[in-house]
């Protein structure tokens, strides 16, 4: 919560009342609205919990040095200032490599440039979701379907002719509904429509933990719990170079002796469809099932080496981490070893690493300095981390 703070703060001119900014910062963070209005009784007096979260951080940031001020007026401190940083738009700098690594301090609309055409093997990324009313600084739904359509025709130039293009997003909710924005949806169609992209598959990432809307799920139980996000798997072409094999098998389920001579049934009859299906259809073959679309994986838990450096050197941690396993899954389907891998919004750059670990080449690009430096703790214990000076 600390940045989304200093962010706001910075918004704001570099001071405001508490009360004024709680709303903003819970936007930030893709707050639900319902964690967000949540209240605790203490000595009998009613108390918001998420605003006594922002109280805390800032006092953790007054202890920083970040943040001054009296409690009715919080400021941001000259080194607060520094903290954000941010680049400039139109300026693309390299901030570190390795021999199959770049990373970039950019806006992913700049970064874009400086990446030859058709050399992309997997655009990867999460961008920052839209919001559904229009109350902070934030994109609303349309705005944020223009700015990634925008962005989709520049990565579409990057990609090869059988790359691919994955976008991780969320759904959002109507206000005050538990009915959901189609603007998953509207954004699919606007890329095979606009764009000329195929829409060649969709993995789900399934977070056993996640709340979804609390109101409709917990409190009012008119919905399940939203625990899926979306990849969305562009292509140039309808065939993209994809092979399954390249991923883990999942493990059989446990069969009992009736399945196995029902699937032996099965194999000798023909199939309403008219398929002939012969008995080595359904054997195993020892490696596994075939893997599926979906991704089951918690949140990014304790961050590891990443989280544990940034700490120590007294950098904000990256507040929307996906955990490893979401570009990995994707990383093994869409690319081969040796070729590369693109995410224009890289955050802590979660892909950059596990493209590494997975013997592909990265490209990062993300337009928070200090983000870009807690990234370089993935990276800077390995011989060929190159850090560059900004002002190269
Ligand atoms: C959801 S986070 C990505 C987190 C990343 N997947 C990870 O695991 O760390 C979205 C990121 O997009 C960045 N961002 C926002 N606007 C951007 C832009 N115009 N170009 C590039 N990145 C942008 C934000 O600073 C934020 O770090």
């Amino acid at each position: 919560m600390e940045y989304p703070l200093l962010q706001v703060l910075e918004e704001r001119g570099g001071a405001a009342r508490p009360r004024d900014i709680y709303g903003e910062i819970a936007e930030r963070l893709n707050l639900d609205p319902d964690v967000r209005s949540e209240k605790k009784t203490c000595s009998d007096q009613d108390y918001a919990v998420f605003d006594q979260q922002v109280r805390w951080t800032r006092q953790t940031l007054v202890a920083k040095q970040l943040v001054a001020g009296e409690r009715g007026i919080w400021e941001l401190t000259d080194k607060g200032r520094e903290k954000l940083t941010r680049i400039d738009r139109g300026k693309v700098v390299l901030i570190y490599s390795l021999d199959n690594g770049l990373a970039f301090l950019a806006h992913a609309e700049e970064a874009a440039g400086a990446i030859e055409p058709a050399s992309i093997s997997l655009i990867m990324t999460s961008p920052p979701y839209p919001v559904v009313n229009r109350e902070y600084g934030r994109f609303t739904v349309p705005e944020w379907l223009d700015w990634m359509s925008g962005l989709v025709g520049l990565w579409r130039d990057l990609l090869r002719e059988d790359g691919t293009l994955a976008v991780n997003v969320m759904d959002v909710f109507q206000p005050g509904t538990p009915s959901l924005s189609p603007y998953v949806e509207r954004f699919t169609l606007d890329a095979i429509d606009r764009h000329g992209l195929h829409l060649a598959g969709r993995m789900n990432w399934h977070n056993p933990s996640k709340l979804g809307a609390i109101e409709w799920a917990v409190k009012r139980r008119v919905t399940p719990r939203n625990t899926l996000e979306h990849i969305l798997l562009l292509s140039k072409t309808p065939n993209p170079a994809w092979d399954t094999r390249r991923m883990p098998c999942e493990p059989y389920a446990e069969r009992s002796a009736s399945q196995i001579a029902s699937d032996a049934r099965r194999a000798n009859a023909r199939r309403p469809g008219g398929y002939d299906i012969n008995e080595a259809a359904f054997a195993r073959r020892g490696e596994g099932r075939i893997p599926s679309n979906l991704i089951v994986s918690g949140g990014v838990g304790g961050g590891g080496t990443y989280a544990r450096r940034c700490r120590v050197a007294g950098f904000s941690l990256h507040p929307a981490r996906f955990p490893e396993e979401v570009p990995r899954r994707v990383i093994q389907l869409t690319t081969a070893p040796g070729e590369t891998v693109y995410d224009p919004m890289a955050g802590s750059n979660t892909t950059g690493k596990v493209a590494l670990d997975l013997g592909r080449r990265f490209i990062s690009s993300e337009p928070v300095l200090e983000y870009v430096q807690g990234s370089a703790f993935r990276f800077d214990q390995r011989s060929d981390f190159r850090a560059h000076p900004m002002s190269s």
